[in-house]
């Protein structure tokens, strides 16, 4: 198995590590089968992620995924980050094996569930906006 130097680099030295409190908006999303979890902390200022930080309990693709999220959406607006994708977070760290590309969702989820939570603090239904969480399958 081979992992891109940005790869080992995230995993090796993660950006954007711990908790942001009194954070705008927290998710939390976890893959039953392999038992990884993640944690998404925003702070969000007029519709713009000014912050993110994140807590991975989970193998090395998920915590180099989730710091490449963090500093991808860190300065964008919500829609931008409603548009991350997996591919986006897997393209940004110059691949990943297949066998590792859920990970990558974990880290898509992650960031949408944060979002969804923004939302819901602000009692606005994010279902419409959002879209459903969903735990990746893998
Ligand atoms: Fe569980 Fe990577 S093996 S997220």
């Amino acid at each position: 198995m081979m992992y891109s130097e940005k790869v080992l680099d995230h995993f090796s030295n993660p950006r954007n590590v711990g908790e942001i409190e009194n954070a705008d908006g927290v998710g939390e999303i976890g893959n039953a089968k392999c038992g990884d979890i993640m944690k998404m902390y925003l702070k969000i200022d007029n519709g713009i992620i000014t912050d993110a930080k994140f807590k991975t309990f989970g193998c090395g693709a998920a915590i180099a995924t989730s710091s490449m999220a963090t500093e991808l959406i860190k300065g964008q607006s919500i829609e931008d980050a409603l548009k991350l994708t997996n591919d986006a977070v897997v393209e940004a760290l110059d691949g990943l094996p297949a066998v590792k590309i859920h990970c990558s969702v974990l880290a898509e989820q992650a960031v949408r569930s944060a979002l969804s939570d923004y939302y819901t603090r602000q009692g606005i239904d994010p279902l419409p906006i959002v879209g459903e969480i969903k735990e990746p399958e893998e």
